[in-house]
């Protein structure tokens, strides 16, 4: 880690290669830097102070609020609208996506989609947790109010996308399709600092991650990708170890360093999975697939999805190449469940 490379500079640095953008990608990412830092300090604080726990209301999608997840979503959005590159933000936590009011914003060419606190019912428990962002350039006209065309891209239209993770220290990745790109912060200096330069997914791991207790519910496909994973195949290092979070960030985070997979697939409660398509899928599929890795729904690419609603669910396996496509093998060979 070299505490002499900051992510300000680093981000200046790279800012030819985005001739288009001339620092603007800078500045919006520099309030994303800040609202971490200041959601950082916020979470370290749970436990002394009355911050956790629920608000007694839940979000459009029948989820239980955190005090800390409409924070985090707050302090993101202030950040946002105090620099002038962002006409409007779409967000877990708001039912509709959101437009800034001043006049500046209005002229921005950006919109960012977020997943303010991702993880956030193991905050009580002193578990990792994170926020997620993804960024595109606005197809409706500048200094017009955004619309929800603006929103509705497909991932690989993303122009740059990143995650913070809260953790055993905090850090901050992110990639702007040239790499992926690692920072962790110093809190004794106030900075994050560059501790990983184009980070690459290994080709293959051994590690699955997926929530088993509702394996009952799952498709066949991914049934029998289970048991594959648990087979012992010494020469293939299978059995794979299991390792689940339960944050997206952490086990992302952990898979794409080590290699591994991740999945959410469909449930009966959850027949179209569980995770959000663009601000929890996306911005993880981009950051993968700059890694080296694959994302993909079971049968597509993640990133060519049409969305078609801002909240809109997906089934979702991440990670290494091999492993991907390996699950994507059994549930086109197990089709009519
Ligand atoms: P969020 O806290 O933003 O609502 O996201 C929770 C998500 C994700 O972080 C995690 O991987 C998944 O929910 C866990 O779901 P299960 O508890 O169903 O395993
Ligand atoms: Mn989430
Ligand atoms: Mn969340």
């Amino acid at each position: 880690m070299s505490e002499f490379r900051t992510l300000g500079e680093f981000i200046v640095e790279k800012q030819s290669d985005f001739p288009h953008a001339s620092g603007e990608l800078s500045s919006l990412l520099a309030s994303i830097r800040l609202a971490a830092k200041i959601v950082n300090r916020e979470i370290n604080k749970a436990g002394l102070v009355d911050i956790t726990g629920s608000v007694g209301a839940e979000n459009i999608q029948g989820e239980e609020q955190q005090k800390l997840d409409l924070y985090a979503n707050d302090k993101f959005k202030a950040a946002l609208e105090a620099r002038d590159q962002v006409c409007g933000v779409a967000s877990e936590e708001e039912d509709e996506a959101v437009a800034f009011n001043k006049e500046l914003n209005k002229n921005a060419k950006y919109v960012l989609l977020m997943d303010p606190l991702d993880g956030s019912s193991n905050i009580d428990v002193n578990v990792s947790v994170g926020t997620i962002f993804s960024i595109y350039r606005r197809v409706s006209p500048v200094g017009t109010p955004p619309t929800q065309e603006d929103f509705l891209q497909p991932g690989d239209k993303q122009v740059a996308a990143g995650y913070v993770i809260y953790g055993s220290s905090t850090m901050l990745v992110y990639t702007t399709g040239n790499g992926v790109h690692g920072f962790t912060y110093d809190p004794s200096i106030g900075s994050f600092c560059l501790s990983h330069e184009k980070l690459m997914t290994p080709e293959t791991g051994s590690i699955y991650s997926i929530n088993e207790g509702n394996y009952i519910r799952f498709p066949l496909g991914v049934k029998k990708y289970i048991k594959y994973c648990q087979e012992s195949v010494p020469e293939e290092n299978r059995p794979y170890t299991s390792r689940y979070i339960g944050s997206l960030v952490a086990d992302f985070h952990r898979n794409l360093l080590k290699g591994g997979i991740y999945l959410y697939p469909s449930t009966e409660s959850h027949p179209t999975g569980k995770l959000r398509l663009l601000y929890e899928c996306n911005p993880m599929a981009f950051l993968i697939e700059q890694a080296g890795g694959l994302a993909s729904d079971g049968k597509n690419r993640i990133m060519e999805i049409k969305p078609t609603e801002l909240h809109q669910r997906v089934p979702f396996f991440v990670g290494s190449k091999a492993m991907v496509e390996k699950v994507e093998q059994f549930i086109e060979q197990n089709p009519n469940e």
